[in-house]
């Protein structure tokens, strides 16, 4: 895949992970869409990078992923990059679920119902380009859960099995499948202030650009780079240190 002249869109692309990446996709020469639920990060994204092409889509929706497919077939009918970024976090505490189960459901909706979705419903377009990509964002917590955030690892270990299978299908097509596993991110991952123990999202981007240019398909970095290469015992008690020291820090949950 040649990261220039492509036309690219990015779910999820108003702010975090999604934003550095479109930003460091347009600086590389392509054109990038990006779409997200709120119209003043979208306004704040473009204000700040004037070539970036922006979108109000919330992919929760199935209506609007398809609403949102339409708009990149009509307007950019040579479009070959689907980047399956945007992702919520929520906190969950299994012996006092009582929230309503729209509450639970929308992190499978946009996490993995979205990602799943998009891709399926745009691959008879991507197939006819002449080069393409699927980009989906997994987590290290795919390999190893957070038990406080269960669904959301679970959504992250069900997007990294469909990507699989994805990329074995689609073996010797013209689109290629690609993982990007983040580490924890300083990102609003969850709501603003909660997720700043993270690596600077800027180092990120950078790194995985560097691994996307040289060819990779499945894009770890620290942490969760060194977690791909785990067995499944090690896997478990990384699970466990996690759960442990969460509990240290959160006697409340
Ligand atoms: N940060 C981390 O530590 C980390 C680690 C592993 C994986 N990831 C993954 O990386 C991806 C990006 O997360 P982030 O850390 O950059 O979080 P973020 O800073 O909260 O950004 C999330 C982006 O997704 C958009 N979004 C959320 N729900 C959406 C929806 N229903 N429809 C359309 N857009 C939606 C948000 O905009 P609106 O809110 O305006 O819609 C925002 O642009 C997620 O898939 C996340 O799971 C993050």
């Amino acid at each position: 895949m040649e990261w220039n002249g492509n036309t690219v869109l990015v779910t999820g692309g108003s702010n975090g992970i999604g934003l550095a990446l479109a930003v460091r996709l347009l600086a590389r020469g392509n054109r990038v869409v990006i779409c997200g639920r709120r119209q003043d990060k979208l306004d704040e994204a473009r204000a700040a990078h004037p070539d970036l092409i922006t979108v109000r889509c919330d992919v929760m929706r199935p209506e609007e992923r398809m609403e949102l497919l339409a708009y990149m077939n009509e307007t950019y009918p040579e479009w070959n990059v689907l980047v399956n970024n945007a992702g919520i976090q929520q906190h969950v505490n299994v012996r006092r679920a009582n929230e309503p189960w729209e509450h639970y459901e929308r992190e499978i909706a946009i996490n993995f119902d979205a990602p799943v979705h998009l891709t399926l419903a745009a691959l008879p377009h991507l197939l006819e380009q002449p080069r393409a990509a699927v980009i989906n964002v997994t987590s290290g917590l795919a390999l190893a859960p957070a038990a406080w955030a269960p669904i959301y690892s679970a959504t992250k270990a069900a997007l990294r099995s469909f990507t699989e299978s994805l990329r074995l299908q689609l073996e010797g097509s013209r689109v290629e499948v690609i993982e990007i596993v983040p580490p924890a991110v300083n990102t609003d991952l969850g709501g603003p202030g909660l997720h700043t123990f993270g690596v600077p999202v800027d180092d990120f981007a950078d790194g995985v650009m560097a691994k996307l240019l040289a060819g990779a398909v499945e894009i770890g970095y620290a942490d969760a780079e060194r977690r791909l290469s785990l067995v499944p015992e090690e896997l478990r008690e990384a699970a466990k240190r996690m759960w442990s020291g969460f509990q240290a820090r959160n006697s409340h949950f």
